[in-house]
């Protein structure tokens, strides 16, 4: 399921992120890429442990998690601290597939690994300001392009060959990361988001209806039974 989640960060959030982004130490993106992406990766990252990697990554991993749609759709069990890039002058990254395996270095130095069952792109400037730059996906449905505005997120399967087109004029700063969720099936993510949408307008439009206590049993039971928690 690729999934767009409007507004998951404010106007105020997204001018603060590009300013803070704007002065930053940007590296050569191949510092996380695997053996086999290095060679399609042509892109500038910020080094996880800068400054303003931590600082505006907590700001991105706050707000995803204050977010209920992203939560419904990804029911989140680890996320790894979103990473920031930057393709500007022609910069591009060609297909690939990401790790399935990341490692979170803790406090203590010790490594924390996290399945990347779903990777997340958080745009940080609006369309009409950088010619190129979709995150072009293979889909089950065949190839989407995906360019949102500023402050949008775009979720999709971590299993998804992806690439970003060449950006030929001006520059696309996004945050991305991924996510180890409580079920490792797409298929069973799609039908618990599909659950939960229809219980949570029923909850709006007929409130009362006794049926919601049964359905809203049949969700968590659901969800007990697969979770990988
Ligand atoms: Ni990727």
């Amino acid at each position: 399921m690729l999934l767009s989640i409007p507004d998951v960060l404010t106007a105020e959030q997204v001018a603060h992120c590009r300013q803070r982004l704007q002065h930053a130490g940007w590296a050569d993106g191949r510092i996380t890429a695997g053996h086999q992406s290095a060679k399609a990766k042509d892109n500038l990252q910020l080094p996880e442990d800068s400054e303003v990697a931590r600082e505006l990554g907590a700001l991105v991993q706050e707000a995803v998690q204050a977010n209920s749609t992203f939560f419904s759709a990804a029911l989140p069990r680890r996320i790894y601290p979103p990473l920031f890039n930057c393709y500007r002058d022609g910069q591009s990254f060609g297909f690939h597939v990401d790790n399935a395996v990341r490692y979170e270095r803790g406090a203590d130095g010790a490594a924390q690994p996290v399945r990347t069952d779903l990777s997340a792109t958080l745009f940080l400037i609006d369309p009409q300001d950088y010619d190129g730059g979709e995150l072009v996906i293979e889909d089950t449905y065949g190839m989407q392009q995906v360019k949102l505005p500023a402050g949008h997120l775009v979720l999709y399967p971590g299993t998804s060959l992806h690439r970003v087109n060449p950006v030929t004029r001006g520059a696309r700063l996004a945050s991305f990361f991924w996510i180890q969720s409580m079920l490792r099936e797409d298929s069973q993510r799609r039908l618990m988001f599909e659950l939960d949408v229809s219980i949570r307008r029923l909850t709006r439009e007929v409130p009362e209806h006794p049926s919601l206590v049964q359905l809203t049993g049949v969700y968590h039971n659901l969800l007990r039974r697969w979770a990988d928690v």
